[in-house]
């Protein structure tokens, strides 16, 4: 992998150079999973202190339960974010779902999961607030939202919907769940993005509501395996999408120079929010992660998803406070 370092100084020299063509727009700031980077992920605590840092948008992912309510979690398992395995009046629920052994979301109602509490899953982050919170519905959080209307410019939701086959059997018509759902958003007058990964449920639901969509593309491996690159055409989506939701790995190229995709996207009238941003886990082509979002910020980049919103916010306010030396330049 030592491929991967390649050209660091060139693009370290190339993306601090062009730090003065950042503050042309105010690239938006996504609480991916709340402030996750600080407390248990996808609990309403974690989405209320992204909130309170700032963040334009807070980022539920979304997976439904027995009984057909949406819930926000990444995983659709449950033994590393919550504390369902010292449940045990569940360990009859642990089973073998294509090779992974666990408790899954989909066998559980609403009721049941409310009782489980919730966890740091990564061991290189604090764990004092674990224990505390529970699995937070979609009404839950659209209400928390809605709470701070007034109180500070109207927080977005950036919801994203996994793997929505794997619920067919719950909600036949998901696809008009999720409508009626952003419909009801809407009326509220918060901000709304809707992610996938799956572009054809993605369009489906595009066809059936007016809520901008943004698909999610993680790209793969390139042929030789030192790098990454575009698993699924830009094209097919223009004029269909808001936007794209790109593998912060896919905007650089091995010897440290940008790639088109960027530009590619903006010429389709589509934004670009890149994930993810972790003061914990950088791009490798960087030291620092003030570093890493000045680089995303002078590409261009729309929206950054991070689970440090407060660190993405204090480095876009930096680099707008040389807005004015640039104007006088
Ligand atoms: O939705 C953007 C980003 O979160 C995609 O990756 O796996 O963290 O949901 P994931
Ligand atoms: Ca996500």
């Amino acid at each position: 992998m030592k491929k991967l370092f390649v050209g660091m100084v060139v693009v370290l020299v190339g993306f601090l150079a062009a730090e003065v063509a950042v503050a042309e727009k105010d690239t938006i700031v996504i609480a991916h999973r709340g402030a996750s980077g600080y407390m248990p992920e996808h609990t309403l605590e974690a989405y209320k202190l992204a909130i309170e840092q700032g963040a334009d948008y807070i980022e539920p992912d979304l997976v439904m339960t027995r009984d057909g309510h949406l819930v926000a979690r990444h995983d659709g398992y449950l033994s590393t974010t919550t504390n369902v395995a010292d449940h045990p009046e569940f360990a009859d629920r642990k089973r073998t779902i294509q090779g992974k052994t666990d408790w899954f979301v989909f066998d559980f109602t609403l009721e049941e999961l409310k009782t489980l509490r919730t966890k740091q899953p990564r061991v290189s982050r604090g764990k004092q607030f674990d224990g505390q919170g529970t699995i937070p519905t979609i009404d839950e959080i659209v209400a928390l939202a809605e709470g701070y209307k007034g109180k500070r410019k109207p927080v977005g939701l950036h919801i994203e919907m996994k793997r929505p086959d794997a619920f067919k059997q719950i909600d036949s018509e998901l696809d008009k769940t999720l409508a009626a759902l952003f419909s009801e958003i809407s009326s509220k007058d918060i901000p709304l993005f809707f992610q996938c990964f799956d572009g054809n449920f993605l369009l489906k639901v595009g066809e059936i509501s007016d809520v901008p969509l943004v698909m999610l593309i993680g790209g793969k491996p390139n042929m030789e395996g030192d790098w990454y690159e575009l698993d699924i055409a830009l094209e097919p989506f223009a004029g269909r999408v808001a936007g794209f939701g790109l593998n912060k790995a896919l905007l650089v190229n091995k010897d440290g120079s940008a790639t088109d995709i960027i530009d590619r996207a903006h010429s389709m009238g589509a934004v670009v929010h890149v994930w993810t941003v972790r003061n914990d886990q950088l791009h490798p082509m960087f030291k620092t992660v003030e570093q890493e979002l000045k680089a995303l910020y002078s590409m261009g980049v729309d929206g950054v998803f991070t689970d440090f919103p407060d660190t993405a916010i204090s480095v876009r306010n930096s680099l707008k406070l040389l807005e004015p030396l640039i104007a006088n330049d």
